[in-house]
């Protein structure tokens, strides 16, 4: 993002070669006996091969399973990661976030202006959500790439209903963990930690907020933000805070982390939009990852394709100067 900009969002060799993706996912699912000829990789999602065999629980909402979007593979998904705290190169994280970092136990505390603060482990958090389901979003970075996600876990309206926030309560701060024994980005100070990102309340309330614990029907991994991120798939993918400890209730709009880092290139609002370009390039067009062509452009879609879901909690907002 800010560090590391390569001149037309470059391609490492993992993630431009959906081809091999292909094959790869393919064999995986000759080793299930389910890849016949007629089957496409991608025309599977994940609930209905992977659910049943690693055990996760998880059921596919038909609200959000639009057939019109296909999956990005499983490989591209989790190879092809940001997670500064892990390292600033795409590949980085999957090798650097599985040396002996523990995502289990871990306590997520709710706090500042609700009833019911507390603190409890992610197991039991999931418990109180009435199970997990998986939804199919787009997703969209900033730096002008763009992935489809079969995400598995609850709607973030649940987990506020939990803590039960006070009227005083405007805004959602969200922050991931610090441990800089466990974290070499932490440890080299590549971002000003613990990573922070917040959303206005009434965003944070709306149905497509979701926090994800789970990816294509197994849990999250390690790299791609265990056990729990945000996942707000009108906003650009910075918004997804990774590996959340804490949800705190405020008044005032907290200062996310790229925010802090960079003002005139990093919003609070951060919602995709194709007509306000960053500083540095276009937010017109994306690269479509680990998808259908080999290293396909697309369109850009206003609010990532849910305008008609989302635009009415920007009615008056410049969203020019509100980026
Ligand atoms: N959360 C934390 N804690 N640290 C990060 O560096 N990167 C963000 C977001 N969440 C990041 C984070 C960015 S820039 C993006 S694009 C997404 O995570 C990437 O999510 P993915 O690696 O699962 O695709």
């Amino acid at each position: 993002m800010l560090i590391r900009t390569p001149p037309d969002w470059e391609l490492p060799e993992s993630a431009a070669t959906p081809e091999q993706h292909y094959h790869a996912r393919r064999d995986f699912l000759k080793t299930l006996g389910l890849a016949g000829a007629a089957f496409a990789a991608h025309d599977l999602l994940s609930t209905d091969v992977l659910a049943a065999t690693a055990g996760f629980p998880t059921k596919v909402n038909p609200a959000y399973r639009d057939p019109a979007l296909k999956p990005s593979s499983y490989e591209a998904i989790t190879n092809y990661n940001n997670f500064y705290e892990f390292g600033t190169s795409k590949e980085d994280p999957v090798v650097l976030a599985n040396r002996g970092w523990k995502t289990e136990p871990w306590t997520v505390e709710l706090a500042g202006l609700c009833r019911a603060p507390q603190k409890l482990d992610v197991s039991d958090l999931v418990a109180k959500m009435d199970g997990i389901e998986q939804r199919v979003y787009r997703f969209r970075c900033v730096e002008a790439w763009s992935m489809i996600i079969p995400w598995d876990g609850f709607p973030l309206a649940k987990l506020i209903a939990l803590a039960d926030p006070l009227p005083d309560a405007k805004f959602l701060k969200m922050t991931t963990f610090l441990d800089p024994k466990v974290s070499p980005g932490q440890r080299q100070g590549n971002l000003d930690y613990p990573y922070v990102e917040g959303l206005r309340l009434d965003e944070a309330n709306h149905e497509l907020s979701f926090i994800a614990t789970g990816i294509y029907g197994k849990p999250i991994p390690n790299q791609n933000g265990a056990p729990l991120r945000l996942v707000v798939p009108w906003k650009y993918g910075f918004k997804y805070v990774k590996s959340i400890v804490k949800f705190e209730f405020t008044a005032k709009q907290p200062l996310n982390t790229w925010q802090a880092m960079q003002s005139r290139e990093y919003g609070f609002y951060a919602n995709v939009n194709p007509t306000v370009d960053h500083p540095r390039w276009s937010q017109a067009s994306e690269r479509v990852i680990g998808g259908g062509g080999l290293g396909s452009r697309q369109r850009t879609l206003m609010f990532n394709g849910y305008e008609k879901q989302v635009a009415g909690l920007y009615k008056g907002l410049d969203l020019r100067k509100n980026y």
